[in-house]
């Protein structure tokens, strides 16, 4: 993965959990290792690293804060740790985004690597050095831009996910076929036998195919001056529906119902291929993946969360939108257009 900064590598095989003390020596030698996983995935996986201190924090988006934040820079302090500190970040893509965080902000930024554990963070959240935390005004609100030094994504790990969250990360990897790649969805649709049954090389394989789209955006916009914004498609809606679901709905869910009422809108304006929507729903549903708003749901609710979306200008709800399935939607120069809010809570 390239950036500003330079460049990192990203693993991705079945057993390169065990290469990661190689990859520590390599890259950090001599310093000292602390894992870092939420207190769920610490009893699920062990320490990579005999040697390494582990800290934990209690598991679930709710404790994405600067409360966990704090706790955790405190400990490091308590440890009496220094800037010769690596940060293994090992888990979904709560604890990458939140250690990401803890990383960027310990003594000024220190380094961390990335082992993903869901679905979700190996295909997403682990790569593209974004980092942060929510507030409860909202996701992602407070964060940094800080690259792992090294990702390694091994998909013997999601063996102990429940199907749930196995299931829900999917939907960032039928999103990133939907916006970028159309034959990626043909190649998801021809593999959902082995994708259900997590066999590892065609996890491995996916992860790879959607890690190389992501990087491809974020390489090329690393700061999401422009182009990075299509990353966020499903996500204006997305970020709304858990909000106002107080999470009920898990991120990959919400993700995916989403993108399809996102598109569903831009069909109704005109600036997407009809069908696209029905597309995606059937590409959800294949995948075990739900692609209706749950019933029941306040609609005022989600337009009020909406209106704190970080990519609105200037009062307006923006949203990154498709134009056809494999391509997104240019409006007046930007990679994100005005979101009809009549149309959308017409869906809800
Ligand atoms: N930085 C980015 O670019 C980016 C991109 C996409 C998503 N995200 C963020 O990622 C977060 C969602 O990540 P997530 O869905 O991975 O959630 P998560 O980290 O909360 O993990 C889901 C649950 O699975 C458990 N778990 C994780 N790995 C396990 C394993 N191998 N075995 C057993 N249990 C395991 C966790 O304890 C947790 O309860 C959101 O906060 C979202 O904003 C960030
Ligand atoms: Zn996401």
């Amino acid at each position: 993965m390239r950036h500003r900064g330079g460049s990192y590598p990203v693993v991705i095989r079945p057993g390169a959990n065990a290469e990661l003390a190689a990859l520590l020596v390599e890259r950090h030698r001599d310093h000292r290792v602390v894992v870092v996983s939420d207190t769920t995935v610490a009893a699920a996986i062990p320490s990579p690293i005999d040697s390494a201190e582990r800290l934990s924090f209690p598991a679930g988006e709710r404790h994405k804060t600067r409360k966990s934040w704090a706790q955790l820079t405190d400990e490091l302090i308590a440890l009496r740790c220094g800037r010769d500190t690596v940060l293994v970040a090992m888990g979904g893509g709560v604890t990458t985004d939140l250690v990401g965080f803890v990383a960027a902000t310990f003594l000024r930024g220190i380094p961390w690597i990335a082992v993903p554990t869901t679905t979700l963070a190996m295909v997403d959240a682990a790569v593209g050095g974004k980092t942060g935390v929510d507030t409860r005004l909202g996701k992602n609100l407070v964060g940094a831009v800080h690259h792992p030094s090294a990702v390694l994504v091994d998909p013997v790990l999601l063996a102990t996910l429940p199907e749930r969250h196995y299931r829900e990360g999917l939907a960032e990897a039928v999103k990133h076929a939907a916006i970028l790649d159309a034959g990626y969805g043909d190649w998801l649709l021809s593999n959902v036998a082995a994708i259900a049954l997590r066999d590892v090389n065609v996890m491995a394989a996916l992860v790879t195919r959607s890690l190389a789209l992501k990087a491809s955006v974020v390489s090329e916009d690393e700061l999401e001056l422009g182009r990075r914004a299509i990353l966020n498609a499903g996500h204006t809606v997305a970020h709304a529906l858990e909000q106002a679901t107080n999470y009920v709905l898990a991120h990959g869910e919400a993700v995916g119902i989403g993108l399809v009422l996102e598109t569903r809108c831009a069909e109704s304006t005109g600036r997407c291929a009809l069908g696209t929507a029905d597309r995606i729903a059937a590409m959800l549903g294949s995948l075990s993946l739900p692609s209706e708003p749950p019933s029941g749901l306040d609609a005022s609710a989600v337009i009020t969360a909406m209106q704190t979306d970080k990519k609105n200008r200037a009062g307006v709800v923006r949203a990154a939108l498709l134009s056809k399935f494999g391509a997104t939607l240019r409006d007046d120069g930007k990679w994100t257009s005005p979101l009809d809010l009549d149309v959308l809570r017409s869906l809800l």
